[in-house]
């Protein structure tokens, strides 16, 4: 590849419209607005921050991440706190071109610091409301339950999803320690969710091995599935995915941060793509592991060999891969299908 074309894909990569389909509130909040919450709150920096501290290296496991998550929800302490992180967020997003995002929420860890999604989710819903107006920028919310946090957590966190979708709540999520707590424990929390209307999805095969997913899809019966590593090496898991189209959101600097693979060379983005799954590609908590939306498509490019198609690909399964309702999926794909042939154009990528 000559440079010119290098430096043509750079620019079509900033230049793409995007979808966000893994991204976390509280692991996005950029560096300045997480330490001016901090000091507002009284809460240590250092720890809040996490590796966007330049000394820090990488997390040890996804339990030592979580553990930084957990200070770093101790910064958000009231609704006003939250419209500060959740404008700065949707900021950083409209700055990379994204235009559809599905943004995760932990509502436990911030039950723990005394505040109720019913009181913040109407804040969210105005904030969202009001930017979209103005950038164009669409949002919606999926509430995370906390593995570790047990089952009342989760049927309060439920309870709470059903009561705001009127705040652009579409889904429930699974998140947290995967290493000692299976989705199945919380069969009867997603069963109700569903019934309630939302949609589900869970992060399973982040550090958990193929059983994890396969309890993901098959016992709590999710549309989508957060990470999907551990289905390496499963055919008929892997198989399974690509038939019913299961959408796989891979997020590969976050899994090289967290230690889930060894490094990006590891990573099977590529080969799940290519065996015709349906791969997205995210940015997880793109503050804490000091990446971005733009950078994990530069991520495939450059670090794990993907070409121009296949990352256009990569663009149009953000929207295929979304929790909208068809119509909405056939006016973003209408849009996105355009760009991408005005990018190509103006480039001269095929
Ligand atoms: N919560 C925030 N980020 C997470 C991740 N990568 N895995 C599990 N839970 C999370
Ligand atoms: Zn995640």
């Amino acid at each position: 590849m000559n440079v010119a074309r290098k430096s043509n894909l750079a620019q079509a990569i900033e230049q793409m419209p995007k979808a966000e389909l893994h991204v976390h509130l509280e692991g996005s909040i950029s560096h300045e607005t997480i330490e001016e919450l901090a000091r507002k709150n009284g809460i240590d920096s250092y720890a809040a921050r996490g590796r966007a501290n330049p000394a820090r290296l990488r997390y040890g496991h996804l339990v030592d991440f979580l553990e930084a998550y957990r200070v770093r929800c101790k910064c958000l302490r009231s609704a006003d706190d939250f419209q500060v992180a959740c404008t700065d967020v949707l900021e950083s997003l409209h700055a990379l071109n994204v235009r559809y995002a599905e943004i995760m929420i932990a509502p436990t860890l911030h039950r723990m610091n005394g505040l109720s999604m019913d009181e913040i989710m109407p804040v969210l819903a105005r904030t969202a409301g009001e930017f979209s107006k103005k950038n164009g920028l669409e949002a919606r919310f999926i509430l995370d339950v906390g593995r570790q946090f047990g089952r009342e957590h989760a049927w309060q966190t439920v309870r709470e999803a059903a009561r705001q979708q009127d705040s652009g709540v579409i889904a429930i999520g699974l998140g947290g320690d995967e290493v000692h707590y299976s989705p199945e424990l919380f069969v009867e929390q997603f069963a109700w969710a569903r019934k309630q209307g939302l949609h589900l999805v869970a992060h399973a095969g982040e550090v958990g091995d193929s059983a994890s997913v396969w309890g993901a899809v098959n016992s709590l019966g999710v549309e989508r599935i957060g990470h999907g590593l551990g289905a390496r090496g499963d055919e008929a898991l892997l198989e399974t995915l690509r038939i019913r189209q299961i959408p796989v959101d891979m997020c590969p600097t976050s899994n090289v941060e967290t230690g889930a693979v060894r490094s990006y060379a590891d990573h099977p983005l590529a080969d799940f793509l290519r065996r015709g799954l349906l791969v997205t590609v995210n940015s997880d908590d793109p503050a804490m592991f000091g990446t971005s939306l733009t950078q994990e498509y530069s991520v495939c490019w450059q670090e794990l060999g993907l070409a121009w198609s296949e990352l256009k690909l990569l663009c149009l399964n953000g929207i295929r891969g979304s929790f909208l309702p068809d119509k909405d999926k056939e006016r973003f794909l209408e849009e996105f299908t355009e760009e991408l042939a005005e990018i190509e154009s103006e480039t001269g990528l095929r």
